[in-house]
């Protein structure tokens, strides 16, 4: 399938780039966080609180299975933790291209200190969190990627123009592979 799914950590800016994605290749944008909140009738704080995120897990899983089922190509922002079950590595793949949005902890704390919506960074020491689970993560972020944007220190507007670009031109590289094929035959 050819969808752009963006992957990365929390705060990195999937929703937002998303968007701007979205709109600048005319294409639904689709948050898995929000058809997750969508389906439970609850925020991603309430799930966490009453059903555990085991369970939240689970839902991620389920939803990529959903988002399979449409043949309209999309912009899909994913929740920072589903890379995370391997098993959303090849449902993540079999989507499209996966663009990683990578931040580094300092910038992460920069966007996120004073929210309060993600309930991973609601304890002592947010800082140490955020250090912890990126370096748990940031291997897993990698592997599943097949483009990274490096997102520090740059505008929505230059994230976006680098990735377009970048997608552009792997998809003209898998083309011009694919014809390669073809002719071999
Ligand atoms: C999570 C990230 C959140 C949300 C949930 C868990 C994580 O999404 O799915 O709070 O494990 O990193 P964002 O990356 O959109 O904040």
């Amino acid at each position: 399938m050819n969808n752009v799914i963006l992957i990365g950590f929390m705060g990195c800016g999937k929703s937002t780039i998303g968007f701007r994605l979205s709109y600048k290749l005319r294409r639904v944008l689709e948050d898995t966080d929000k058809l997750i909140e969508k389906k439970e009738g609850m925020s991603v704080s309430d799930i966490f609180a009453t059903k555990g995120e085991a369970a939240f897990r689970v839902m991620e899983t389920e939803c990529l299975r959903g988002l399979l089922l449409s043949q309209e190509e999309k912009i899909i922002a994913t929740g920072g933790g589903l890379p995370v079950k391997e098993e959303n590595h090849a449902l993540l793949k079999e989507l499209g291209t996966v663009v990683y949005l990578r931040i580094s902890p300092k910038g992460v704390w920069e966007r996120l200190k004073d929210d309060t919506t993600r309930p991973l960074l609601q304890c002592d020491n947010p800082i140490m969190r955020i250090e912890e689970l990126m370096a748990e993560r940031a291997s897993v972020y990698e592997a599943c990627a097949d483009l990274i944007v490096d997102v520090d220190e740059k505008d929505v507007e230059q994230v976006v123009a680098e990735l377009l670009e970048r997608v552009a031109e792997r998809e003209e590289r898998c083309r011009s592979h694919r014809s390669g094929q073809e002719a071999e035959k």
